[in-house]
């Protein structure tokens, strides 16, 4: 499973792409709003330290806005991936964007049929948003259990399940067992996968231990 980070935070997503394990980025208006900076300026930083595909978010709701906008994006960089809302206009501008090879993820998905919507207008990434489904008393992995059960039933869908509004570990483990393709994680939660209090402690036997052989390695 590909690792996005879900941010715009250009500190959070360097060091973490300094790990050499994060394979992209998405962003959405709201972390726009939440960096205080300009949308364009934050593209090209994020570009300039990500190689994988970079989602950045249409405002326009019509197709032709749509359109305009994701051209402008397009231009930021090779791996900007047009992020567009699951609604008719959304998808016939996602048709547009795949039939000149630009990459696409349609955003706010909710059900297994407009994932289906989404793989037929040839999106990139499809983004089913767990959590907001948790928190409306849904189980939001059930949704990715159907659409990866649907997909896997057609060669000719290729749009990758990104697994959005990840929340906790759980959603990374269940993602994973489902076969999900990616997940977009909150930097607080991509880094809380390395912990383990039996890893702390562990090490820190090793290294006590170590100290008493007086030895060294280099
Ligand atoms: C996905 O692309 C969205 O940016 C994101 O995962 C939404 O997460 P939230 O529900 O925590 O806002």
């Amino acid at each position: 499973m590909k690792f996005f980070v879900d941010t715009a935070d250009i500190a959070e997503i360097r060091d973490l792409a300094a790990t050499g394990l994060l394979d992209g980025v998405t962003t959405n208006p709201t972390l726009v709003a939440k960096s205080g900076r300009d949308f364009f300026e934050v593209l090209k930083d994020i570009c300039a330290v990500v190689t994988g595909p970079v989602s950045a978010e249409v405002t326009a709701t019509d197709t032709d806005g749509m359109i305009k906008e994701g051209e402008k994006l397009a231009r930021i960089a090779d791996n900007i991936t047009i992020k567009l809302p699951m609604t008719w206009d959304g998808l016939k501008a996602c048709r547009h964007f795949s039939s000149k090879n630009i990459m696409t993820n349609v955003t706010l998905c909710f059900s297994a049929p407009q994932a289906l919507l989404a793989a037929k207008a040839g999106a990139t990434f499809v983004s089913p948003f767990v959590g907001r489904l948790d928190d409306i008393g849904e189980v939001g992995m059930k949704l990715i259990d159907d659409i990866c059960t649907i997909y896997k039933q057609y060669d000719a869908l290729e749009t990758q399940v990104l697994v959005a509004s990840v929340r906790n570990l759980q959603h990374i483990t269940d993602a994973a067992k489902l076969g999900a393709h990616v997940a977009t994680i909150p930097p607080k939660v991509l880094k809380e996968m390395i912990h383990h209090p039996l890893t702390d402690k562990g090490l820190a036997t090793f290294l006590e231990d170590w100290k008493k052989t007086g030895q060294k390695i280099a």
